[in-house]
């Protein structure tokens, strides 16, 4: 049964931090997030928002530009690594505020769990949905799948400048408009891993970021390596001798915490692939030095990072591949669309390779490409740690979701904050009931708990018109 992708809607906070401000304020150069971090906007959070209130957002967006009634829909899943409560899921907070427009009680007949893995665990809820549709479970119903959160860091640390708010609801049906997923093939790799975790009680990550950035790369060519077998085996792609299975997949879109790690991910993925093809000869011609290796090639991630020569030269090699005509075509042809909105945005975590998606559909149709049959290969990473990559296939009748997607007018007017006020938002203090911006048209935060033991840590949400 083909199942997939019918629709997605976002909600971006309309907050933002400029980087050249916050590069300047911190001391950096601003070359440095542009070009080496590829951000210019992260997207912050007012102080009557929460991941909650963003998802219901995005959920009520899609239902009304769809026309859907909750009758229409079986299972709501939230996935997110903000959450709210150690035991209270958050699609029940979003439910909440949903059946203040829908009517109390609207959703009754419908389920789901709030899910999580990091970043990757709104693609498990994908994975999820989709096989609930497909073992006809579902009643002729669809599921929505929402995928919220706020990436914030430490002050003055490195992954500040890798923060960002969003979220994006995802309509999963029979027979969708946009993106059918490739059955049997789906591939996931699991380790017990410590590069960025949150232990309880904390609002910002523990974060090894040199580590976390050399795992996802490792993960993700893993699960990637598991689907290149299913897929050969199942017969999904089939190759010729000189041929990698990345020039069988027209779009890669992977986990964006950054806009330069998709691109470090695509050329990690490409060495890889291509090492032992014909054309690698070229390429190292091109490239103009050999592949370094480890000194250690079966050393832990540990050694090799360790192994500084190897490091140096390694980092060499990547940056003259990245400059190669073969990595740019592939760049330009199969990801840069999807780097978009990331550079605008940040880091979305769970939402993160799918705002990935939305703004590759958007900035493709823009350059009037036709993407109907095109298969997109997702590469999906979370910390702690998973990768599950899978693919899809664009729909016949995407035009008709595509054409009016408008990023910019989407996300509406923004409002750059000064650092003083990001400084005052950051270390929450501003109050609930005092926010920086006017909320129109959308749901917002307006008191957390009570005094007593039956009410503490309750939170109240309006849709403020
Ligand atoms: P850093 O210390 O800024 O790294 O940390 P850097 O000093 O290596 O600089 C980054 C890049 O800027 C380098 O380019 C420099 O050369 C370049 P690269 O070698 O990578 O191509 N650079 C400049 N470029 C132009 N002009 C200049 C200049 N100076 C330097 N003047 C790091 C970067 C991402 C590690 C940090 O921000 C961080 O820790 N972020 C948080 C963790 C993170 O995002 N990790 C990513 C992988 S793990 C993941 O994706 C999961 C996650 O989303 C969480 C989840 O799953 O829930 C995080």
């Amino acid at each position: 049964m083909p199942v997939g992708i019918d629709d997605m809607a976002i909600y971006v906070p309309k907050l933002y931090i400029d980087s050249k401000d916050f590069a300047i304020a911190r001391g950096i150069d601003p070359h440095k997030l542009e070009f080496g971090i590829g951000i210019y906007k992260m997207a912050m959070v007012d102080t009557n928002q929460d991941p909650a209130c963003m998802a219901a957002n995005a959920c009520l967006k899609l239902m009304q530009k769809n026309d859907l009634k909750p009758q229409d829909i079986g299972r709501m899943y939230v996935a997110t690594e903000s959450a709210l409560d150690e035991s209270k899921a958050m699609n029940s907070f979003v439910i909440g505020m949903l059946e203040q427009i829908y009517g109390d009680g609207s959703f009754e007949h419908a389920g789901g769990i709030e899910c999580k893995f990091a970043c990757v665990s709104g693609s498990y809820a994908l994975y999820d949905n989709a096989n609930w549709i497909r073992a006809e479970e579902n009643n002729d119903r669809a599921a929505i799948v929402i995928v919220s959160d706020i990436a914030k860091y430490d002050l003055g640390s490195a992954g500040e400048y890798t923060q960002g708010a969003g979220a994006i609801a995802m309509l999963v049906k029979e027979n969708p408009r946009l993106v059918i997923f490739d059955p049997k093939v789906t591939s996931t790799i699991i380790k017990n891993e410590y590069d960025f975790y949150r232990p309880f009680g904390r609002e910002t990550p523990l974060v090894n970021g040199n580590y976390s950035n050399y795992l996802y790369l490792i993960q993700v060519k893993k699960a990637f390596d598991s689907y290149r077998e299913k897929a050969i085996k199942t017969k999904l792609i089939q190759l010729q001798e000189d041929e990698s299975i990345t020039d069988k997949i027209d779009y890669i879109s992977v986990h964006l915490p950054y806009r330069k790690m998709g691109e470090k991910a695509l050329a990690y993925l490409l060495r890889h692939e291509w090492r032992c093809l014909p054309r690698w000869k070229q390429i190292i011609e091109e490239v103009g030095m050999d592949e370094p290796t480890p000194k250690d090639p079966r050393g832990t991630i540990e050694s090799i990072l360790a192994d500084k020569d190897f490091m140096k030269a390694d980092e060499t090699f990547r940056k003259a591949f990245m400059r190669t005509s073969f990595f740019k075509q592939v760049f330009e042809q199969k990801m840069a669309s999807s780097l978009e909105a990331s550079a605008i945005i940040g880091n979305l975590y769970t939402g993160s390779m799918y705002m990935g998606l939305r703004s590759l559909l958007e900035f493709e149709y823009k350059k009037n490409i036709d993407l109907e049959n095109k298969r997109i290969g997702f590469g999906s990473y979370g910390s702690g740690s998973s990768a599950m990559v899978f693919s899809g296939v664009i729909q016949s009748t995407y035009k008709e979701i595509v054409k009016d997607m408008n990023l910019e007018r989407e996300i509406g007017e923004r409002s750059k904050l000064d650092m003083q006020e990001y400084i005052r938002l950051h270390s929450n203090e501003g109050k609930m009931n005092e926010p920086i911006l006017n909320s129109n048209n959308e749901f917002v935060l307006v008191k957390i708990g009570g005094n007593t033991d039956y009410n503490a840590g309750l939170r109240e949400y309006v849709f403020s018109n």
